[in-house]
C-alpha cells in the first residue's frame, strides 16, 4: 500500500499536466474585428436635430423594427428623416390628437422598405410605396426629381429633400423640412363636431411590433463544456485504473 501512495504523487501531477494544454486549447478564442452595425440612430442622433423624431421613433418601437429590417432585408431601407423644426411647425397639438396606433403609421410613413439612392428616385416609377399601410392598404408617397432637387409628395404636404445624412447601401436617410402627412390620415375628411373632452376616444393599446429575437448563441458553448467534462472524467477513470495496476507490482 506504501507505493500506491508514493505513487500517487506523481500520477496526479501527471494528469494535471496532461490536463493542462487541454483546458487552454478549450480557452474561446477572441473573435477577429467585425464591421460595427449600423446605427439609425446614431446617424440621427449626430445629426443633432432629429430628437423627436428619435422620440417617436422610441415610443412608437419602429426603431427596434428598423434595426431588425436593417439586419435581415436584402432590399435595404430609406428613411424621411423630418427635423425638429418640421414637426413644431406641425399645427399645435397635431401629434397629440393622433392614436397610437396613427403614430406609428406616421412614423412608418417615412419609411421605405428599400433602399433609394438619390439618382434611383430619378428613375423609378410612381407612386412608391412606404411601409405604413391601413385599412385602404399600402400608403404612399410621389417623389419626383429635378436636376437638382428631390421632391416628396403625399397629397397633402410636399418636402424637397434638403440633406443627406446617410446613403450607403442597405440604408438611406435623408433629411426633410416637412413631416410627411399621409392623406389616410390627413387628407380631407368630412367636418366633424368639435370633441369635447367626454367624446374624445380613448387611444387605442400600444401595438406590439414583431421584432425578432437574437437567437441564444449559448448551445455550442455548453456542449463543448460538456465534452470537456467528460473527457476529464475518462481521464481520472484511467488514471486511477492505471494507478492500482501499477500497485498490483
Ligand atoms: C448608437 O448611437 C447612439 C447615439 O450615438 C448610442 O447611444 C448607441 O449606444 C449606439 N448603439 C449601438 C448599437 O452602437
Ligand atoms: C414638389 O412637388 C409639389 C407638388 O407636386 C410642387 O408643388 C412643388 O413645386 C415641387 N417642388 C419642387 C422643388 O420640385
Ligand atoms: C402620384 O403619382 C401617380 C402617378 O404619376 C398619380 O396618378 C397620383 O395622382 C400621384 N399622387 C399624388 C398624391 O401626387
Amino acid at each position: 500500500m506504501a507505493s500506491s501512495k508514493l505513487l500517487l504523487f506523481p500520477l496526479t501531477t501527471l494528469l494535471l499536466l496532461l490536463a493542462t494544454p487541454r483546458a487552454l486549447a478549450a480557452t474561446p478564442v477572441a473573435p477577429g474585428p467585425t464591421p460595427a452595425p449600423l446605427n439609425l440612430t446614431g446617424i440621427l442622433a449626430k445629426g443633432g436635430q432629429y430628437t423627436t423624431l428619435l422620440r417617436l421613433l422610441d415610443e412608437t418601437q419602429v426603431s427596434q423594427q428598423l434595426i431588425s429590417q436593417l439586419n435581415s432585408s436584402f432590399n435595404g431601407l430609406t428613411l424621411f428623416a423630418p427635423t425638429d423644426n418640421a414637426f413644431s411647425s406641425l399645427k399645435a397639438g397635431t401629434l397629440n390628437s393622433l392614436t397610437n396606433q396613427e403614430q406609428v403609421q406616421l412614423v412608418l410613413y417615412h419609411v421605405l422598405p428599400r433602399y433609394y439612392s438619390l439618382t434611383t428616385f430619378q428613375t423609378s416609377s410612381n407612386p412608391i410605396s412606404t411601409q405604413a399601410s391601413g385599412d385602404s392598404g399600402v400608403y404612399t408617397v410621389n417623389v419626383t426629381s429635378t436636376s437638382n432637387q428631390v421632391n416628396v409628395s403625399t397629397g397633402v404636404n410636399d418636402a424637397p429633400i434638403n440633406n443627406v445624412l446617410y446613403s450607403e447601401f442597405p440604408l438611406a436617410v435623408y433629411s426633410v423640412d416637412s413631416v410627411l402627412l399621409p392623406a389616410e390620415i390627413f387628407g380631407v375628411k368630412p367636418p366633424a363636431p368639435a370633441p369635447t373632452a367626454s367624446t374624445v376616444p380613448s387611444k387605442h393599446k400600444k401595438t406590439p411590433v414583431s421584432s425578432t429575437a437574437a437567437a441564444p448563441a449559448e448551445e455550442a458553448d455548453s456542449s463543448t463544456n460538456a465534452a470537456r467534462g467528460r473527457s476529464a472524467g475518462w481521464a481520472f477513470v484511467l488514471g486511477f485504473g492505471f494507478m492500482s495496476i501499477v500497485s498490483l507490482f
